[in-house]
């Protein structure tokens, strides 16, 4: 049998930290505020001109070190963002030239804050069926540089971090117990353009013009009451679908790892599981909301803490824009 098992973890956050405070700065908001609604006290944001391909980069660098691998061992790249460094080409090239793998695929997934979930279902597919035995899967994101630092963007500016995590994933035989278990994935578009950003693209005429900067149109927008309503109800749907799916239970989970988006909604969804504050990781106070980034850094956390051990249940779920939300689940 092919099952899939982590090799190695591994995640980079730029040093400089900017906090609800230095945010008072720029806009109307204030430290009270961010934090009673989100729990976020601090993130990190790169200094200008620094791509999220460089952020993976050396969140891959720490993933491969952590598995023993060299960059040559890697077969196939997946990298999860919203925020590429390019229009086009994609992340994944990018990172392939940084790491200096020539020719090897590199897949780029666009499921925003679910794309590491979406992701780590690609590859597992991928090496379950036999076409490739290692994969370096990224989710790396720097908001800063696409943020409207003003008033007016105040109510998305002050979520959003930057960073990266990544990891490594082997073939296993799966007989020590330490595989992915299964995954379920999920989208419902007509919620689409409630967390979007509406341009550039190719739906306007022309893409991109100075006043959809100026109307804001070219940051992101959110309904925030539509995803908080969305988000409590699909984050423990899913969990608990893809534990019924392996004939488990809540019970016998070691750690979920939400996607970190507001620390209200992850304890609305710990309080409907009906788990231990102990059994849900959260960061959202030191980084915000990564999106694509924000399951690899904490789960690279959670190992190198010791939090997640091998042979702990460990689900991973997600929910944003979309709507796309889904869990993994895998024996460590
Ligand atoms: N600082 C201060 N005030 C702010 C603000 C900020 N950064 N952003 C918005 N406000 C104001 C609003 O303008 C509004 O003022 P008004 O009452 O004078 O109109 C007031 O705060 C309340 O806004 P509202 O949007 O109703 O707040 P809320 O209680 O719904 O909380 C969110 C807003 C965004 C925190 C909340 O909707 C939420 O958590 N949504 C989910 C967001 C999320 O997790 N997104 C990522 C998903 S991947």
């Amino acid at each position: 049998m092919r099952f899939t098992r982590i090799a190695g973890t591994g995640h980079h956050v730029p040093p400089r930290v900017v906090t609800n405070h230095d945010l008072e700065q720029l806009m109307d908001t204030s430290d009270e505020w961010i934090r009673e609604r989100t729990g976020i006290r601090e993130r990190r944001f790169v200094e200008p001109g620094t791509g999220s391909s460089v952020l993976g980069a050396e969140a891959a660098r720490a993933a491969l070190k952590d598995a023993g691998w060299k960059p040559t061992d890697v077969q196939f790249i997946v990298f999860a963002t919203v925020s590429p460094d390019l229009y086009f080409p994609g992340c994944g090239v990018l990172l392939q030239a940084a790491l200096g793998i020539p020719e090897i695929g590199a897949l780029d997934v666009r499921n925003q804050c679910t794309g590491f979930v979406y992701g780590l279902a690609v590859v597992d597919a991928f090496i379950r069926m036999g076409m490739y035995d290692r994969v370096l899967l990224v989710g790396s994101e720097v908001h800063s540089a696409g943020l409207q630092m003003n008033t007016a963007g105040r109510d998305t500016a002050v979520l959003f971090g930057d960073g990266a995590g990544a990891v490594c994933l082997e073939v296993t035989t799966g007989e020590d117990g330490s595989r992915l278990l299964w995954h379920h994935l999920h989208a419902d578009g007509r919620f689409a353009r409630e967390l979007s950003i509406l341009s550039p693209g190719s739906a306007n005429s022309p893409w991109i013009t100075k006043e959809m900067v100026d109307d804001g149109s070219a940051f992101p927008h959110m309904n925030g009451r539509e995803v908080f309503k969305h988000a409590v109800t699909r984050f423990p749907e899913v969990i608990e679908s893809v534990l019924a799916s392996q004939k488990l239970s809540r019970d016998d989970l070691d750690l979920v790892i939400p996607h970190q988006a507001n620390e209200r909604i992850t304890e609305a969804v710990r309080k409907r599981l009906g788990v231990d504050e102990s059994k849900v990781y959260s960061n959202i106070a030191k980084y915000g909301n990564t999106t694509a980034a924000s399951i690899p850094i904490a789960l690279s956390e959670a190992v190198s803490d010791g939090k997640v051990k091998r042979g702990n249940l460990v689900c991973l779920a997600a929910f944003g824009s979309g709507f796309t939300w889904g869990a993994s689940l895998l024996r460590y």
